[in-house]
């Protein structure tokens, strides 16, 4: 089968060799220009006059725009939201867009931007969730998830406990940074080669601002370099700027933003604090949940309300919670609008039971393992706090599995003996199990598009609406299409997406690429294989089921004389019996709705599960710490490419780690961000990976639900995983206190919060 084949990325040799090719390094048409953003350097204040003469005037410039230039709507955040290309009246962060450079070359505008004056009254600002709390400051009104009576529970409840923590954002680092390079072409017609996770949202926003139809303007995106979410929405501004100045100059224009401009002016993931008090038994049972989980939205929507959704969706986790209220806050601040980061939320959801169920264990000097055992949804039976029932549940397989796998009994012994004779490094164990909820919890996003031709030398071309970010979405659907036609994935050529040869697409987004463009490429293919049989049981005058496709033919069976063809011969002969070759394909995912306001309803078409443990050394002297060891197993359903999915989980958990250890975002007081590089910005590198690392794939476990030959997505899950490291850390530190202590560690787990937690572990 090609389908559940571990083969290469089809990208891959031209990834390691630098010939893959990203939208910098496409050949430049003559006349090309480069463009430079000019970027308000206050936090919030009203923008009283914008001086580009001395920019104008500065060598190479061709132009220069504002937002007075733009003919559309200056809006980047697509309808029913009001996020300016350009700011206009006020600034709401230090590095808001306020206006646009295009020169001859890229340092001519760079240069050229920095000449700009901006004559800007300081006005008030927030700069922390804390603040924006006390302010009643929201991008959106509270929403409030709510099970049974908390109220009640919690009062009756044998124990309670009640405690608060935070954790930071995360910048998306993705290797390419954000541009766009817009072709103008006839009658006003644009082309913009855009790096994003979604061209049609690229395109819609190109069209607002131009004021033109959307049928003017089409996107095209070969592959990006990482986009973990933050090409999501945050791509569209990029692109909207390029296809300004290109449109209004009549020239191709090319807006790549350099590190320190992109990290000061996009979104990141969304820092979160928390509050809550749980309510249990005295075997470890809980009972109540009371929590408030508070967002740094940034200045503006983006979004927030989706990833306030998803992180409410996961406070669960893997538990059952008899009586629940969660209250997610979305904190407005004058720093950079926040948007999607791989795991939107749910990352920082399931945060609080982890928190919790540790906290819970040292109350009661259990073992914080069996504690979550204890808490584990039981399958088909218990449902969500939203209402939707946990099916095919293989949370205690994964456990099951990882407990003997990591051989965990023998090295918590080992540790405990360590840390009994190690007075300054300790070592510390966590777990962590996964629920992960798979689908667009906006319902009408769960649909996907594709555009299959087959050519009469049996060659095909695939065109699907997902985007290609590294993850291995192209290969899988190709391997589907190969599936389908039984044919050799060297056969199909996947092409670049665009808005143009399929439409109104959603984001490659919430992990969903493959279940959806897989079914869509599926149902596209399956047409033109259906009018081929039709052709040819008529043709050759044979029973459609004896028509059959395998290994790049086709076999007609007949009493007596078999008749075998290449698949191209067939084409041929369709194409000569005037059989169209081409269909489209489309898909929508069943089951899913949900009622945003009440908070109920089943988002997900299914549940991924996952299990975690990972080893960790801190020393407490300095608090500096790493991961020893790593075992993690995924549900994947029946993987459409296991080498694939191994890889995104392996990266998954290294980014999560790198999330919750050392990539700390650090602005100053008056709002500045000072982390722009990575110099000042850490993110794991190849020696933070645990040298240790064991990752499996749960096997023999096919979806239940009709996915795509019953695999499951495996882009976001299991980033979560890594939050065992920070379960590990706690438990290491909590080491110095002979775990008797519960302790509050924040995150990102930098040395200095170690050292600290140490600290008052020792006071
Ligand atoms: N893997 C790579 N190499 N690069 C990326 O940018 N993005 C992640 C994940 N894996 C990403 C990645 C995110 S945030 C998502 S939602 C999924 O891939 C999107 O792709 P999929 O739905 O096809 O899994
Ligand atoms: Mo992923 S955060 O849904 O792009």
């Amino acid at each position: 089968m090609t389908v559940h084949a571990s083969l290469r990325h089809d990208s891959a040799l031209k990834h390691v060799t630098g010939q893959a090719i990203y939208i910098d390094d496409m050949p430049e048409p003559p006349g090309t220009l480069h463009a430079a953003l000019v970027l308000s350097p206050i936090a919030s204040g009203r923008l009283r006059r914008i001086d580009l003469s001395k920019a104008a005037a500065a060598p190479g410039v061709v132009a220069t725009f504002t937002a007075a230039d733009i003919p559309g709507h200056n809006n980047i955040a697509g309808p029913g939201k009001d996020e300016p290309l350009f700011a206009h009246d006020r600034v709401e962060f230090i590095g808001q867009a306020v206006a646009l450079v295009v020169a001859g070359t890229l340092d001519q505008a760079r240069a050229a931007a920095e000449l700009a004056q901006l004559d800007i009254e300081p006005g008030e600002e927030i700069l922390d969730i804390e603040t924006a709390l006390a302010r009643k400051a929201y991008v959106q009104a509270p929403s409030t998830i709510l099970r049974g009576d908390p109220d009640a529970a919690m009062k009756s409840a044998p124990h309670r406990l009640s405690a608060a923590f935070s954790v930071g954002g995360q910048e998306h680092f993705y290797l390419e940074g954000q541009i766009a390079f817009a072709l103008p072409g006839e009658d006003g017609d644009l082309v913009v080669h855009s790096s994003t996770q979604h061209p049609t949202e690229v395109q819609h926003v190109c069209a607002e601002i131009l004021g033109c139809a959307f049928n003017r303007v089409t996107i095209v995106v070969r592959r990006l370099g990482g986009g973990f979410g933050g090409k999501e929405s945050n791509a569209s501004a990029i692109a909207g700027a390029a296809a300004l100045a290109a449109a209004r100059t009549g020239r191709p224009v090319k807006l790549r933003l350099p590190r320190e401009i992109d990290m000061i002016a996009t979104g990141k993931r969304h820092g979160f604090q928390y509050r809550y008090e749980v309510g249990f038994d005295g075997e470890g049972r809980v009972l109540a949940l009371d929590a408030v989980l508070a967002a740094d939205a940034g200045w503006s929507l983006d979004m927030t309300p989706g990833v306030i959704a998803r992180a409410l969706t996961h406070v669960d986790n893997a538990y059952w919670l008899p009586h629940v209220r969660a209250v997610g806050y979305a904190c407005r601040t004058n720093l950079q609008s926040n948007t999607a980061f791989r795991g939107f939320g749910g990352p920082q959801g399931v945060l609080v039971m982890e928190d919790a169920l540790d906290r819970i264990a040292r109350h009661l000097g259990r073992d914080p393992w069996d504690i979550r055992v204890l808490n584990f949804y039981r399958d088909g039976q218990d449902e969500t706090p939203y209402g939707q029932k946990v099916d095919e549940n293989h949370l205690a397989r994964c456990w099951a599995e990882v407990k003997q796998g990591g051989a965990l009994e023998r090295r918590r012994a080992e540790i405990d003996a360590f840390n009994r004779t190690s007075p300054i490094l300790k070592r510390g164990l966590g777990v962590f199990p996964l629920k992960f909820g798979i689908s667009f919890n906006l319902p009408h996003l769960n649909q996907a598009g594709a555009l299959v031709h087959v050519y009469t030398d049996g060659s095909i071309r695939l065109n699907h609406g997902g985007t290609e970010m590294g993850q291995g979405l192209f290969i899988k659907v190709v391997q589907v299409v190969a599936e389908v036609f039984k044919v050799d994935i060297d056969r199909i050529r996947p092409s670049a997406t665009s808005t143009a040869e399929v439409p109104n697409t959603s984001p490659t987004a919430a992990s969903t690429g493959s279940d959806l463009n897989g079914w869509a490429a599926w149902e596209a293919a399956n047409t033109i294989k259906q009018r081929m049989i039709a052709f040819a049981s008529e043709h050759f005058a044979s029973a459609a089921d004896d028509i059959e496709f395998a290994d790049g033919t086709v076999r007609i069976a007949k009493p007596g004389s078999n008749q075998v063809m290449s698949f191209g011969e067939l084409a041929r002969l369709c194409y000569q019996g005037r059989v169209s070759l081409s269909s489209t394909g489309f898909y929508k995912t069943p089951k899913v709705h949900w009622d945003g306001a009440a908070m109920r309803g089943r988002p997900f078409f299914y549940f991924s599960f996952g299990a975690a443990a990972a080893e960790v050394a801190v020393d407490t002297l300095t608090g500096e710490n790493r991961v020893l060891r790593a075992d993690l197993v995924q549900d994947c359903g029946a993987s459409l490419n296991p080498s694939i999915d191994l890889g995104q989980i392996e990266g998954a958990f290294v980014q999560g780690q790198g999330w919750l250890t050392c990539e700390e975002l650090w602005w100053d007081k008056h709002g500045r961000l000072r982390t722009v590089g990575p110099s000042t910005y850490k993110i794991p590198g190849s020696r933070d990976a645990p040298p240790i690392f064991n990752v499996k794939l749960l096997d023999n476990a096919p979806s239940r639900e009709a996915t795509i030959f019953r695999s499951k997505a495996v882009g976001e899950p299991p980033l979560l995983l890594a939050t065992a490291v920070w379960t590990a850390l706690r438990n290491a530190i909590e080491a110095v206190g002979d775990h008797k202590t519960a302790v509050r560690l924040d995150a990102p787990a930098t040395p200095e919060r170690v050292l600290a937690a140490i600290a008052r572990l020792r006071n």
